[in-house]
Formats: C-alpha cells, structure tokens, sequence
C-alpha cells in the first residue's frame, strides 16, 4: 500500500502551472477525494530562470526530462510539452518503465495515439487524456463512463475556442476573417500562426480522439475531411441569418450502417440547436446516444485552470486505481467499425455563386444541379446589377457529397459565374 502518489510533471506552462497551482491550492480536498496524497516531485522545463507566476522550488525543476521518466520513486508523468517529439519517445520510454501517463497532447494523440495505447496496454498502465479535448470540458470522461452503456449515434462538436471566437465575432458585429482575426491575435485568443486554429486542423486531431473513443474506430487523422474557416466572409454569414442558421466550425462524427462519418468544416446549423448559441471562446459537445439521447457539454475549451482542472482529475483518477489495478482503458478496436469516404457522406448544402445578372443563368445553374440529381430547396438572388455579378444562394434538399463536387466544377467553369463558388454543408432538418 503506498503512502503516496509522486508525480513527474514534463512541462510548466499555461497548463503545467495551472495544474500544479490546483494541486497545491487544493491539496487536502485532493486527498480525501483521491484517498492519498499526492506530491509533484520534479518539474521538467526548457528555461530554469523563466518566471511562472508560481513558486517552484529549484531542487524540482530540471531541464532533463529523462531525470522523470527514469526516476524509479514516480508514479505518474504528466506530459504538458506539446508537440510529436520529443513527447511521444517520452511517454513510450515511461510507460516502458511502468509509470502511468497524464497529457493534454491533442496532436501527438491523434497521431500516435494507437501506439500509445497499446503500449499503455501491454504494460499494464493508464492513459488519462481529458485535456485534449475541451479543456476543462469533461468530455472524455463522459464517454468513457457516464455514456458507458450507449451506443454513440452522433457527435457535434464546437472545440477550438479561437475559431468560434472569430466566427461569433463576425456575426456578431458583420467584420471580414482577417479583421477579426487580427484582433484576436491582439487580445490573445489566436496564436501568431493561427493556422492550427483557423484551418481546421486542432479541431480535426480532437475528433481523432473522440471518434476512436466514442466507435471504437483508429481513424487516421489525413482521413478526416478538413475545411477551416479562413473562406468564410460576412456575406455567408448574412445570408445563414436570413435563412435562419448561424455558421460554426464544427466537428462531426455520425454512425451510419456500421460505417463512421467523421468531418470538420464550417457548417450551418439552425438558430434554435443549442450548439449555434454557443459563442465567443467557449466549446461545446453535442453527443446523441441511443439510451441518453442527446446531451450537451458546454463550458471552457482552453486555458490554464480549466485544462488544469482536466489534468488533475485524471492524476486523481489514476491515484484512486493504482491500488486496484484496474483493466486499461485502450478502446478495443476489434470490429470496429470502418470510416466513411466524405464523397458518400450527403447532406444539405448552402451555395454562393456569383453570377451575371444576365438572363438565362438560372436555368443553367439548375441544370447542371438537376443531372446531378440535387433538387433546389430554396434560391435568394440579391440586388440587380446590370452587366455586373450579383449573389446567387442556393439551398438544396439532402443531396450526395459526390454530385455536389461533380456539379461544382460544372458551375464553376461556366461563363456567368464570376467567382469560384462558396459552399457551406448545413446540419438541422431537411429544409421543406
Ligand atoms: N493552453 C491551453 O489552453 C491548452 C488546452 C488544451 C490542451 N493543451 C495542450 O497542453 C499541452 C501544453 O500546452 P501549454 O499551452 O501549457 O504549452 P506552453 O505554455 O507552451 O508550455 C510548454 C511547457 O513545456 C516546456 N517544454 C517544452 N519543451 C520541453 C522540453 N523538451 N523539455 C522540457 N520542457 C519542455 C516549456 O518549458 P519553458 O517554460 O521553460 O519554455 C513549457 O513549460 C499541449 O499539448 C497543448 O496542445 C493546451
């Protein structure tokens, strides 16, 4: 029976330093909640002078992070680094020493999380990795444990704050991407290079996790169909308003026929789903389960106390079961469930074209969308401009993702249309 749990921390940063104040600002709580106590040992940075904003005694710190990985007194290493290397020869070499893993590693687990797991697996140690997703949102847990017992229909989820903060932020004051994303860099809700953020990819490797979580599936992250936001201009927006949906950069995952569709793009989804009244930098995760129905989680996707608190709870979680020994939590992957192409996923669709205000264009535009089998839900065609290009809105009834690229090109390429043209995939019922 220990009489403690040692924990190794590889990282000091916005989400090292918001977990080890919460470790420290709670520690009794953290106790009886975990049933012993738990003491952070060694702290691994880059820069042993760097000023953290929180008391680190010097005997900890040290720049070698294999001084935790190889200590043999440390239970648990917390891997707040970031990045593919050197944190995943890091996580392998702890875990090959039996030690149990805590990270918010988004990037390096949608990656090589497969191989993780599976050494996780053989050596009979836990992965926990509420972080990743969400930050302070308790998704992973809630997939894991409270919707244990459901099958997962659906998942729709709103989880890079940067991306909503910038969607919200245009539709809210109608200002151009580039505008808003500067500002944004200015208060310091986007990165210098925001093109994790704004492209869709941050929020790609999150639905990595929760797809092989939630199905059971090891899908491979260039698999995921990936549009960011950068396209989207206020003219969209305006139009989603007058239609009644609001834009988000969502994360999509649907079981459908064994076969798991997994997506991320700007996505219209109507005003009254709760998920389109979620704004500014917060997060979001619909789930639909075939026993719950459907559930959301709402709350702060990033941050130094927020992930804090997700790392916490998995150090605890880990102390309650080192002593049981529990059976690991890698997601079986055996019939698993296969990915779907995104040319066979369908979908209602939002077109812009911009097209001559000349007569005849409409009737090749509906043309082109009637032999590839795409009936016109709903058409807006705004202003007159003699000789000039006006928008023209198309939305379609339920229609195949193939027809739709194929009936792209065609438009694209013909005479009339002026720009190439905007599509957005729109989520809700079927438009009448
Ligand atoms: N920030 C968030 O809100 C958030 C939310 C969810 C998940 N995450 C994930 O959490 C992880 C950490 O993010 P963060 O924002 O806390 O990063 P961060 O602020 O950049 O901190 C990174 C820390 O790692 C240390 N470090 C980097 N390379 C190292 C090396 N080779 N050896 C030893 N120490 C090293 C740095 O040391 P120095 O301090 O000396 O430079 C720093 O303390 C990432 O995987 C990120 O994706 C972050």
């Amino acid at each position: 029976m220990k009489q403690k749990i040692n924990v190794g921390m590889i990282g000091l940063g916005t989400v090292g330093s918001g977990a080890l104040r919460i470790l420290r600002d709670n520690a009794e709580l953290i106790r009886k909640r975990a049933g012993l106590p738990i003491e952070v040992v060694k702290i691994a940075v880059r820069d042993l002078s760097r000023d953290r904003g929180i008391n680190v005694p010097a005997s900890i710190l040290t720049t070698n992070p294999r001084e935790i990985v190889d200590d043999p007194n440390i239970d648990i290493v917390v891997e707040l680094i970031g990045g593919y290397e050197p944190a995943k020869e890091l996580i392998l070499a702890a875990i090959s020493r039996g030690k149990h893993i805590v990270t918010a590693n988004k990037a390096l687990l949608a990656v090589h999380g497969a191989e993780i797991h599976e050494a996780a697996r053989r050596a009979g140690v836990m992965v926990g990795f509420e972080g990743s997703v969400a930050g302070g949102v308790p998704v992973i847990k809630a997939l894991k444990e409270a919707l244990a017992g459901n099958r997962i229909l659906s998942i729709y989820g709103i989880i890079n704050g940067t991306s909503n903060y910038i969607l919200s932020k245009m539709t809210d004051e109608q200002r151009a991407f580039d505008d808003v994303l500067r500002e944004a860099q200015r208060a310091g809700y986007a990165e210098a290079d925001p093109t994790f953020d704004v492209g869709g990819i941050d929020t790609a490797h999150k639905l990595a996790i929760l797809v092989n979580l939630a199905f059971g599936v090891p899908v491979n992250l260039k698999d995921i169909f990936t549009e960011g936001i950068t396209a989207i201009s206020p003219l969209d927006i305006e139009f989603g308003k007058t239609l009644g949906y609001k834009v988000k950069l969502l994360a999509i995952a649907k079981m459908h026929d064994g076969k798991v569709e997994a997506r991320v793009h700007p996505t219209m989804v109507p005003d009254e789903y709760p998920i389109a009244k979620v704004g500014g930098v917060y997060n979001a995760i619909q789930i639909v389960g075939d026993a719950c129905q459907d559930i959301m989680l709402y709350g702060r996707g990033a941050g130094s106390l927020p992930t804090g608190s997700a790392v916490v709870a998995d150090i605890m979680d880990i102390t309650r079961q080192i002593e049981s020994k529990p059976a690991t939590q890698a997601a079986s992957v055996n019939s698993a469930p296969t990915l779907q192409p995104m040319d066979s996923i369908s979908s209602v669709y939002y077109f812009r074209l911009m097209a001559l205000d000349q007569p005849g264009v409409l009737s090749q535009i509906s043309g082109i969308l009637g032999r590839h089998r795409i009936s016109i839900a709903q058409m807006i065609q705004r202003g007159r401009k003699q000789g000039g290009s006006v928008p023209l809105v198309i939305m379609t009834h339920t229609a195949l993702e193939h027809d739709i690229q194929k009936a792209l090109v065609e438009i694209e390429a013909l005479d009339c249309v002026t720009e190439k043209p905007v599509l957005i995939r729109v989520e809700g019922e079927e438009p009448a």
